[in-house]
């Protein structure tokens, strides 16, 4: 069944090529929208290379500015880039790096500079845009560099009042953020600025749409009635992150009450003064165990959903913080870990665990489950990837979401080196560093 639904999906791929195939864009055929003319951009550039794991990345000249490929592709001449803790994990631990020479670097705001004339309509050329590069198998769409192509469908138009640099720091932070809440709890957005129903969304396309190894998440880990609703509690654990950040604003935007858990010495009063993400409960990190405590007797078995952005160990103990509907109070005996994880009443609700960085190591107790985030659906399926860029565009002219502080602006692609240094050392916390191009 599954090799089956694999080349279903390989099959839809190949046509997608082979339909764009015929269009491939050179120099000659992207063509201006507008009558002013624009400096096409060079054929060579700038960029970071990784040469191998552990190693810095290297500043290297003359490297070939990347071609558009297809009808949904734009090029940007880059301004800022937002620095994430991939870009220094994936070297530091040899992971997600496809090919060597590569280039990494996830998000970045800029102009654009060429695109296909049957573009997205939403989009023209000189329009300041912020590109969401999810897709890190793909060299020509990483942000290390002077020019970057994105899909038309991971582009989103910054309103005038935003900077650069600020359009830089919450792409893959909303993306994540929009997917946790969205696909694995099932929150609704349709409410807010007419924001994506991701649920249904991804249930009315083709399942061979969506790659083998998401789909079970997409489509079955969460049932239809035990979908996150206003009024539920959500608890976020690692509460200064960006990605808590996004997840915070949106949760609450659609109507969740929301926990925060957090080193409260460095993070407690901005957190509860800032109206966009200040949570109804604010918690201290220092002890989990008390942490723990603290949730259960509060919201006395009325957790259901959790998102981890921390790891293995918070994820842990944000298991212990989650009440299924069949446990049902704070007096907290701990469930047999054992397969079905779904409640065997089918009328009860599971708690949902959505780690961004880890799954406890146990497997999910029963009427308790684990999801990860299906983040490949933003750039492999066009139609999620356009509701959730087009809501952002919305979100951030109405001014209701708002970008993360910047801790810092670095200077220059060399200084990406630096910059990720200071993300190692663990100087860069409850922000973002960005990197002026
Ligand atoms: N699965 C996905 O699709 C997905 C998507 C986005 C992000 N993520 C992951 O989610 C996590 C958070 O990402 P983010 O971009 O939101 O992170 P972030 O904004 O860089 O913040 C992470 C937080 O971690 C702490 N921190 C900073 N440097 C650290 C270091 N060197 N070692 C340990 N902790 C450090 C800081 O909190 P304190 O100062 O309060 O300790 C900081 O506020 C990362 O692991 C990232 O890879 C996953």
């Amino acid at each position: 069944m599954s090799t089956g639904t694999s080349f279903l999906r390989k099959m839809s791929l190949h046509k997608f090529r082979k339909s764009i195939s015929s269009s491939k864009l050179d120099a000659e055929t992207v063509v201006s929208q507008q009558e002013e003319p624009l400096t096409p951009p060079p054929e060579t550039q700038n960029v970071l290379l990784l040469h191998a794991a552990r190693q810095p990345y290297e500043y290297t000249e003359n490297y070939p500015v990347p071609k558009l490929e297809n009808d949904h592709e734009v090029l940007v001449r880059a301004q800022a880039i937002g620095l994430n803790p991939i870009d220094w994990k994936a070297p530091d631990f040899n992971f997600a790096i496809p090919e060597l020479p590569y280039i990494s670097g996830r998000e970045l705001s800029g102009e654009i500079v060429q695109l296909s004339p049957t573009i997205s309509p939403r989009l023209k050329l000189k329009d300041r845009v912020l590109a969401i590069s999810t897709d890190y198998r793909d060299l020509r769409k990483a942000a290390y560099q002077e020019y970057v192509v994105a899909f038309d469908y991971n582009t989103v138009r910054l309103p005038p009042n935003l900077t650069h640099e600020e359009g830089s720091t919450l792409g893959v932070a909303f993306v994540a953020a929009a997917l946790a809440l969205g696909v694995c709890a099932g929150l609704d957005f349709s409410s807010v600025l007419d924001g994506p129903d991701l649920f249904s969304l991804i249930r009315n396309i083709s399942p061979s749409q969506i790659a083998d190894d998401i789909r079970q998440e997409c489509l079955d880990s969460i049932r239809p009635h035990e979908r996150a609703q206003p009024g539920d509690w959500l608890a976020v654990w690692g509460g200064s992150s960006t990605s808590a950040n996004l997840t915070i604003q949106l949760a609450k935007l659609a109507g969740l009450k929301t926990v925060a858990v957090v080193d409260k010495a460095k993070h407690g009063l901005r957190l509860a003064n800032h109206h966009a993400i200040r949570t109804d409960l604010l918690v201290d990190s220092h002890d989990p165990a008390r942490a723990v405590e603290i949730i259960r007797a509060n919201l006395k078995g009325k957790l259901r959903f959790g998102i981890d952005v921390r790891g293995r160990e918070s994820a842990t103990s944000l298991l212990q913080a989650l009440s299924p509907d069949n446990l049902g109070s704070v007096t907290d005996k701990d469930a047999p870990p054992s397969p079905p994880s779904t409640p065997k009443d089918s009328t009860l609700l599971s708690a949902h665990l959505i780690g961004l960085t880890g799954l406890p190591k146990q497997a999910a107790p029963e009427g308790t489950l684990f999801h990860t985030v299906p983040i490949k659906l933003f750039h492999e399926v066009p139609e999620v990837g356009e509701a959730l860029v087009g809501w952002l565009e919305r979100l951030l002219a109405a001014g209701l979401v708002q970008p993360p502080e910047i801790i810092d602006v670095e200077d220059g692609l060399r200084s990406i080196n630096k910059g990720l240094n200071r993300m190692r050392k663990g100087e860069i916390s409850g922000g973002k560093l960005v990197v002026r191009v």
